[in-house]
């Protein structure tokens, strides 16, 4: 497999997600020595089911399923937003927050809805803040990737520090973008930003900067 991207000059590469922001954010970050490909361009539309206990839990089961379909290099993230005044809840939980809320409240109602409902996650992610008025929103999204290169697992991390704003604001960006203010710009939502401003500080901007330069360094080690 690396002597085929060598020859190429790219690195043939699985991002095993169907999130398209996040696709298009992995692409930007990459730039072009990546020949970037997503589960649906292989003919696999099913959803992962997330069934870890931590971020990299999540991601390993992420990119275990595409390799062991496809037999080919990838790499899969997985994200939480942990908020100090909710003791790092959603976590984990991020992409069904707004499913957990429910539940605790005894709703069974939204119990049935698909997880990354976005617009129910930050409506549930606002109304738990809004019960402890005064607190800290502080915040981060940390994100782990596991690279599955040559049948063997990396990890890479990074984190986006913030606080929470009180209500949301800016289109740009998916999941919780809309609700969360970056300490490198803090008057602003990641939603209000223009996607370079994310695609240089977020967490995952971070986690793959760091996978690319390990890439290229086992590239240039391989061609010794
Ligand atoms: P997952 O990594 O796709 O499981 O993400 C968990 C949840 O966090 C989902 O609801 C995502 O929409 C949200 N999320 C992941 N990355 C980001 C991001 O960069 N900005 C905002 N929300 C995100």
């Amino acid at each position: 497999n690396l002597l085929a991207a060598q020859n190429s000059g790219m690195v043939k590469i699985v991002f095993a997600t169907g999130n398209k922001g996040k696709l298009r954010e992995a692409a930007e970050i990459l730039g072009e020595g990546f020949e970037l490909l997503c589960p649906a361009d292989l003919g696999i539309f099913e959803d992962i089911e997330e069934t870890g206990d931590t971020l990299t839990e999540n991601s390993i089961i992420k990119a275990k399923y595409i390799y062991e379909k496809t037999g080919l290099n990838c790499f899969a993230d997985d994200t939480g937003l942990e908020v100090d005044a909710l003791d790092g809840a959603p976590g984990v939980h991020s992409a069904r927050y707004a499913v957990e809320v429910a539940l605790r409240n005894g709703d069974t109602g939204l119990a049935s809805r698909a997880d990354h409902d976005f617009s129910a996650n930050i409506n549930a992610l606002l109304s738990e803040l809004a019960k402890k008025p005064g607190a800290d929103r502080k915040a981060r999204f940390r994100s782990v990737v596991t690279l599955i290169w040559n049948g063997e697992m990396h990890f890479f991390e990074g984190s986006f520090e913030g606080r929470i704003a009180e209500s949301r604001s800016g289109t740009n960006g998916f999941g919780y973008d809309p609700v969360f203010v970056p300490d490198d710009c803090p008057d602003k939502t990641v939603a209000e930003l223009p996607e370079s401003f994310k695609n240089e500080h977020s967490h995952r901007a971070k986690a793959l900067k760091e996978m690319a330069a390990w890439l290229s360094e086992a590239q240039a080690s391989a061609q010794i």
